[in-house]
């Protein structure tokens, strides 16, 4: 199997894309940190994910912090020793109308996003530069929104075309030790954010959900949203050593609705 015995970190890892990636590493043979701010999801996630006979490690994280963050990484330091790859999962979509978007939304969305992104993937590099990692991975995954205006996407897209910006950055700084640093701009995936975004995409739209929904496929070349199990399968490919020769980038994956 393809990462037998490497340690991979999931942010997010109880959520759709999240918990989607960490099952992907497992049944690859790799161990995997999981951390969410979820308990209750989380613990669910992690027994399905001890299945596949490999070690899985749960922690509580709110990503927000860069100071759980660091202890975080420590406990990983401790138990697991390196860090062969990293997806950077957790996220929010706090849309909404500008003229009445509120500073507790744009600073939840950016912290979460944006900021826990950049130390999270700070302190796994941290960790890979000083067990000596060959070919560490960082994945992040920013969104269609982070690549073309939503409606009411504002601090969201914001954060996420912040994502794609940070793929760039921490490649050239990362380089010099072999870590690639890539991200994924996903179109809509059916998962627990999706249908928040449903609800108040729809309510912007001045549509029912179901109207919104199927306006939304309908847009796609594909003709559909994507399963949380075709995002993981790009994750993975860019996490294994397949993607060796791949920093810097962000990889549209969005039934070509951004693309043609
Ligand atoms: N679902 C989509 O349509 C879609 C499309 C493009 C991009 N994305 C991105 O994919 C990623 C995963 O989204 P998803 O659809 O699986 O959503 P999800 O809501 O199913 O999962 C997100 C996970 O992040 C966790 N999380 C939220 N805030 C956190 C915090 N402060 N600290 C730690 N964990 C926190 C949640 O508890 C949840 O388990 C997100 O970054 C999202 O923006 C999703």
């Amino acid at each position: 199997m393809e990462l037998t015995g490497r340690n991979c970190v999931v942010s997010g890892a109880a959520g759709g894309i999240g918990f989607a990636v960490s099952e992907k590493y497992a049944k690859s043979g790799a161990n995997v940190v999981m951390l969410d701010v979820n308990m209750k999801t989380l613990e669910r996630a992690v027994e399905k994910i001890e299945a596949y006979d490999v070690k899985a490690l749960p922690m509580v994280v709110d990503l927000a912090s860069v100071a759980e963050i660091e202890k975080a990484m420590e406990i990983v330091d401790q138990s697991f020793g390196a860090v062969n790859a990293l997806a950077n999962c957790a996220g929010v979509s706090l849309y909404g109308d500008l003229l009445e978007y509120t500073e507790k939304n744009w600073d939840l969305s950016l912290d979460i996003n944006l900021k826990g992104t950049f130390f999270l993937s700070q302190a796994a590099a941290k960790n890979m530069v000083k067990h000596g990692v060959k070919n560490g991975k960082i994945v992040s995954v920013s969104s269609q929104a982070g690549r073309v205006g939503e409606q009411g996407g504002h601090a969201y897209g914001a954060s996420k075309a912040g994502i794609c910006m940070l793929a760039q950055t921490m490649a050239l700084d990362l380089a010099k030790y072999g870590i690639c640093c890539t991200a994924i701009a996903p179109g809509i995936t059916d998962t627990p954010l999706f249908r928040n975004y449903l609800k108040n995409g729809a309510e912007m739209a001045g549509m029912t959900e179901q109207e919104f929904e199927k306006m939304r496929a309908q847009k796609i070349p594909l003709g559909r949203f994507a399963r949380t199990d075709e995002i993981a399968d790009l994750i993975w490919f860019l996490s294994s050593d397949k993607a060796n020769y791949i920093t810097g980038a962000t990889i549209d994956i969005t039934g070509g609705n951004v693309n043609v």
